[in-house]
């Protein structure tokens, strides 16, 4: 595959020398663009040597080929690592005063990655989220920066995701593209590079693309005041590294989480059930995969005050009457099935047993209502599930086959959720 990289002028440019590696290793034709501050930290000479191509900068070096029209026609995959808040700003906003930003513009359809990194407060100024917002409303993936120590002694997030997972992602996101570009019928193999990169990365998922809810919603009652739950995010954000390192490109819609966000997966922040329900309707639209691990509220306040509820003497103390919130999952399955589209639907369950039924009842019953695919079914209790780092879970098919059992970490028990849903894939049969 004929990848373009470019290397923003950020310190972590030295990082990128090992993706480079990674990509022509793995079989792949690379040709570099450096900025030009890129040159300031990595010279032009490492990256001629490791890419074994000559490297510019500019527009108006070896004029006669028209470098960036060649360049951005030809790519069939672009990454950019380091993307600096600089170049995400001249990006988003379409300016071409480089070689790099031109060959961005002339790119057409061709797949494009974005691994930002930089100083915390530079991703989180509202300048740069926007600025990402409207790349990503473009098509363009940017991945979430990773957390961690930074240049100087700051650390939090703004580390630039470890060269694998960039590497993981951009194998995902051209399988993905390859496949979704293939005319119907065609048998097409996603280019994943991994014949060179060795027999012992199995990458199951490779070309897919998976969409997974993660957390707790929350449910204003006034500016300061919500309704929320015990969920910590954490199954949600272990499923999300598994399905990352089974080769798929991730989606993470986050609510409430206490725990960061792997690397190397696409980050969208939602608060309400009805945030996640517009998100989750619009991701679903092209994922092959879409897992509701996020504990959504079943009902919300029927009025959000836009002041703060005062308590007071002279009136009765407020009543909060709650609505019932759409069942997200109920309507994946509905959009999904009028489409005829083929798509795999994973829900959770946490149940806990009563005099009417045990566990596995309930989630029978619940799995038959809501129509998924796979339901992943855990027993809560006080000291149970939420928050802890183990989990124990029982998978629920709709082809009802046996229950499978899974537990150990909340890693261990993706990694079983993750297998489960390759071989069901495996045997998923398109629609005529
Ligand atoms: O009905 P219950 O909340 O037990 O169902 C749990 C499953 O349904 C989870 O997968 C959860 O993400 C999903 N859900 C949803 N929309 C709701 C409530 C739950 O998608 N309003």
């Amino acid at each position: 595959m004929r990848i373009v990289l470019g290397v923003g002028g950020g310190i972590a440019a030295y990082k990128v020398a090992s993706l480079l590696r990674l990509f022509t290793e793995a079989g792949h034709d690379v040709t570099v663009i450096p900025t030009e501050a890129a040159t300031r930290f990595v010279g032009v000479a490492t990256w001629e040597a490791l890419s074994g191509h000559p490297v510019s900068n500019s527009v108006f070096d070896a004029v006669h080929t028209v470098n960036h029209v060649r360049l951005g026609h030809e790519a069939e995959l672009i990454v950019v690592a380091p993307a600096t808040a600089d170049l995400l700003a001249r990006a988003a906003s379409g300016q071409a005063d480089d070689l790099l930003t031109n060959t961005l513009l002339m790119a057409g359809d061709c797949p494009v990655l974005m691994a930002p990194a930089m100083h915390t407060e530079m991703w989180q100024h509202p300048a740069t989220q926007a600025n990402v917002e409207t790349l990503r409303s473009r098509g363009v993936t940017v991945l979430e920066p990773a957390s961690g120590r930074l240049t100087g002694a700051d650390s939090g997030p703004g580390r630039l995701p470890e060269p694998e997972a960039i590497f993981t992602a951009a194998m995902a996101l051209a399988g993905a593209s390859a496949v979704r570009s293939a005319p119907a019928g065609a048998d097409v193999e996603p280019d994943t590079g991994q014949a060179e990169a060795g027999p012992s990365v199995v990458r199951p998922l490779a070309g897919l693309t998976v969409t997974i809810s993660a957390g707790g919603t929350r449910e204003p009652l006034d500016p300061v005041r919500f309704l929320g739950n015990r969920s910590s995010g954490k199954q949600g954000v272990a499923l999300a590294a598994a399905a990352r390192d089974a080769g798929a490109r991730v989606r993470l819609l986050a609510a409430h989480m206490e725990v960061p966000a792997p690397d190397g997966v696409e980050l969208l922040r939602v608060e309400t059930a009805l945030e996640l329900r517009k998100a989750a309707l619009h991701a679903a639209a092209d994922s092959d995969v879409v897992i509701m691990a996020a504990a959504v509220a079943d009902f919300r306040p029927a009025d959000v005050s836009g002041t703060k509820i005062k308590k007071r003497d002279d009136v009765a103390d407020p009543v909060i009457n709650l609505v019932r919130n759409p069942d997200i999952l109920r309507e994946l399955v509905e959009v999904r099935d009028a489409a005829s589209r083929t798509q795999l639907i994973v829900g959770f369950a946490a149940e806990t047993g009563d005099a009417g039924g045990d566990v596995l009842d309930y989630a029978r019953d619940k799995l038959h209502r809501k129509a998924c695919d796979l339901l992943v079914v855990n027993q809560v209790g006080r000291d149970k599930v939420f928050g802890e780092d183990t989990n124990s879970v029982v998978i629920l098919s709709r082809t009802g086959s046996e229950p499978q059992e899974a537990s150990g970490s909340k890693s261990d028990v993706a990694a079983a959720v993750i297998d489960r849903i390759s071989a069901e894939l495996s045997r998923v049969v398109p629609p005529a």
